[in-house]
C-alpha cells in the first residue's frame, strides 16, 4: 500500500461520506490511525466534516496544492516517478539540476516560494509564497537536441489547454514560451537541457503560472493572474489543476515523443495569439517589427518583415 494519508484522501476524493470503519478496514488500519491522517489532513488545509454514524466528507480543498495530493498524483502517474515538494527553494530549477544523479526517470520539483526564480533571458520570476505555482518537470527522453524547438510546441498546448480545462478559460498560446488570457501573460515556461555529444540527457522544464492576484503580478503592466480572470463565483481547486496539468503533460510527451509536429499543428494554431498582428522580434541581438504569417512542420515561425522579406524564427523575445 502506498502511503495511508495519500489512501484516505483518495476514498475522501469519491465525494461521499465514508466511515471511519470503512476506511480502517479497507486500509487495513486501525481506527485511531484513520482519525490521526484525517488530523493530518486537515493541518494541510482540507475541510472534512464529521458526522455521527455517516463518517468523514471531504468539504474544500486547501486554497493551495497540497503535498498529499501531489504524491498522489505521481503514485498513480505512467510517466513521473518522484516529486520533491519544497516550502521555499532558491530556484526548483536548480534544485531539479542537481537531483539528476539521484533519480533516474521522470520527475517533479514544485515550491511553495522561490527566492531566485528566473525565467527567459534570465529575467526574475518573482515567485512569492503561495501564490503561483512553481514547478520544474525533469524528462529523459533520447532525442538530438534539436528536438528541443518541438518539445516546447507540444508542453505549451499542455499548458494553455490545463489552463482551460480546469478553470474554464480561454487562454492563448505566445510562440515560443508564454501562455495568455485576455492579451496578459498569465504563464511562462523555461526549457533547459542536459546533453552530452548533441543527444540530450534531461529536459529541465520550469513551469511558473500566476494563480492568485499579487502585488507583483500587478506591478507588471502586460502579466495577469487566473484569479483575476476567474469569474467570482468560480471555485479554485489546484489540486484539480494539478491533475489536469499533469495528465496534458503526460499526454502531449507521449506524443511529442512519438509524433511529428505536424500532428498537433492546426491544434496549436487555433490557440496561437500571435498571427496577423505586427510583432517586435527581437532574436540573437537583432530586433525588427515582422508580422506573423504560419508555423512550419519544424516549428519554426514564418514572419514577413518590413522590407517585405519572409523570415523564419527559430527561437526569440516577442513583443505583441
Ligand atoms: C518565462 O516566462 O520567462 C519563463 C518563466 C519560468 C518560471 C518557472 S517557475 C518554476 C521554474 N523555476 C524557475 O526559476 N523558473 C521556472
Amino acid at each position: 500500500m502506498s502511503n495511508m494519508k495519500q489512501e484516505i484522501l483518495k476514498l475522501l476524493k469519491n465525494d461521499r461520506f465514508v466511515s471511519g470503519q470503512e476506511m480502517a478496514d479497507r486500509l487495513e488500519v486501525s481506527r485511531t490511525a484513520v482519525w490521526k491522517n484525517i488530523n493530518a489532513l486537515k493541518s494541510e488545509g482540507y475541510s472534512i466534516e464529521s458526522v455521527t454514524s455517516k463518517g468523514y466528507h471531504l468539504t474544500e480543498h486547501p486554497r493551495y496544492i497540497s503535498p498529499t495530493a501531489l504524491e498522489l498524483l505521481v503514485a498513480q502517474s505512467g510517466l513521473f516517478s518522484h516529486m520533491e515538494y519544497l516550502q521555499t527553494t532558491g530556484s526548483t530549477q536548480v534544485e531539479a539540476l542537481q537531483k539528476l544523479e539521484h533519480h533516474g526517470g521522470a520527475y517533479i520539483v514544485v515550491a511553495e516560494e522561490q527566492t531566485s526564480g528566473r525565467g527567459r533571458f534570465n529575467r526574475e520570476w518573482s515567485s512569492p509564497k503561495n501564490r503561483g505555482l512553481y514547478l520544474s518537470i525533469v524528462l529523459r527522453p533520447n532525442i538530438p537536441i534539436s528536438e528541443i524547438i518541438r518539445f516546447n510546441l507540444f508542453i505549451s498546448l499542455a499548458i494553455s489547454k490545463s489552463i482551460d480545462q480546469a478553470f474554464s478559460m480561454e487562454s492563448g498560446i505566445k510562440w515560443p514560451n508564454d501562455i495568455y488570457i485576455n492579451n496578459r501573460k498569465v504563464s511562462g515556461f523555461l526549457t533547459e537541457v542536459v546533453s552530452e555529444s548533441s543527444v540530450i540527457n534531461a529536459i529541465i522544464c520550469g513551469i511558473g503560472i500566476n494563480i492568485f492576484e499579487d502585488e507583483s503580478v500587478g506591478a507588471i503592466p502586460n502579466a495577469t493572474s487566473i484569479e483575476r480572470e476567474m469569474d467570482g463565483n468560480s471555485h479554485m481547486d489546484l489540486d484539480g489543476f494539478m491533475e489536469t496539468l499533469i495528465t496534458n503533460i503526460e499526454r502531449y510527451y507521449n506524443r511529442f515523443i512519438n509524433e511529428p509536429f505536424s500532428a498537433i499543428r492546426e491544434e496549436w494554431k487555433a490557440r496561437a495569439i500571435v498571427f496577423n498582428k505586427e510583432l517586435r522580434i527581437t532574436e540573437a541581438g537583432e530586433s525588427y517589427m515582422a508580422k506573423a504569417l504560419d508555423i512550419d512542420d519544424d516549428g519554426f515561425l514564418e514572419v514577413l518583415d518590413q522590407s517585405g522579406e519572409i523570415r523564419k524564427v527559430i527561437s526569440a523575445d516577442i513583443e505583441l
